[in-house]
């Protein structure tokens, strides 16, 4: 597929690095400077390029969303039109210091962004995972036990797209449900960010997803 990465920070960049590692053409969007986008162009060692968000949205399979809160209607301004578009977002609503979700609990980010982009086809995907275990996951997707990872959304086709993109990183994709079980996932990744961020000493945490009857 052809993925675009709008926020190339630490979710986006090695995201995007891993989505080129398991073969799908990457461009890099939106940082702070473009030599950066061009660095990780190189050190993804595949088929990626450094780009501008709309170069990223333009002719994309599928879209990573993965700024701070309040980029969003930046980055969203410079991608342009996102009709009919496959937009994975593990962006989390999260005030200016990161301590607290500004949208709670009867809608989610992502409901709130589906108001914004109401014809790209939304997914809430990664954002219940800390960025540094990315690339264990993805060194270790072919063992047999691998992590779930949630996401939800409304629409079979892109929730497809997305299921393949999780499994690509290394992660056994559990869908969750459609959009609004966001309001659900997005204080759970929260949770996980606030225990993953203790400090050196802090605790790890493992979860598991368990399906009963149909
Ligand atoms: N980090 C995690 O483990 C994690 C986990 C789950 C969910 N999330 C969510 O994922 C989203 C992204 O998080 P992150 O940790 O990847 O953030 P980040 O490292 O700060 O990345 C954000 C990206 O936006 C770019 N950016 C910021 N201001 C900009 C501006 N004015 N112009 C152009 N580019 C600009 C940054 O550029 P530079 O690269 O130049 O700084 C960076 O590439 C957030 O909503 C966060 O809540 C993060």
């Amino acid at each position: 597929m052809r993925v675009g990465i709008l926020g190339s920070g630490l979710m986006g960049g090695k995201l995007g690095t891993l989505f080129a590692r398991a073969g799908h053409e990457v461009v890099f969007s939106y940082a702070r400077s473009q030599e950066k986008l061009k660095k990780l162009a190189r050190d993804a060692k595949g088929n990626a390029r450094a780009g501008t968000p709309g170069e990223a949205a333009k002719e994309a399979d599928a879209l990573l969303l993965a700024v701070h809160w309040s980029r969003i209607e930046d980055v969203l301004q410079q991608a342009g039109n996102l009709s009919g578009k496959v937009v994975l977002s593990c962006s989390l609503p999260m005030n200016a210091d990161n301590t607290q979700l500004v949208v709670a609990h009867s809608s989610s980010g992502v409901e709130e962004l589906a108001k914004m982009i109401p014809k790209a086809r939304l997914v809430s995907a990664f954002n219940t995972v800390p960025s540094e275990v990315l690339f264990g996951v993805f060194d270790a997707r072919r063992r047999a036990n691998r992590p779930s990872l949630v996401y939800c959304g409304d629409e079979k086709g892109s929730k497809q797209v997305a299921a393949t993109l999780i499994r690509d990183v290394g992660f056994d994709p559990v869908d969750a449900g459609p959009l609004r079980i966001a309001r659900y996932t997005e204080p759970f990744a929260l949770l996980v960010a606030q225990l993953a961020y203790e400090g050196k000493e802090g605790p790890e945490l493992a979860y598991r997803f368990e399906r009963f009857g149909d």
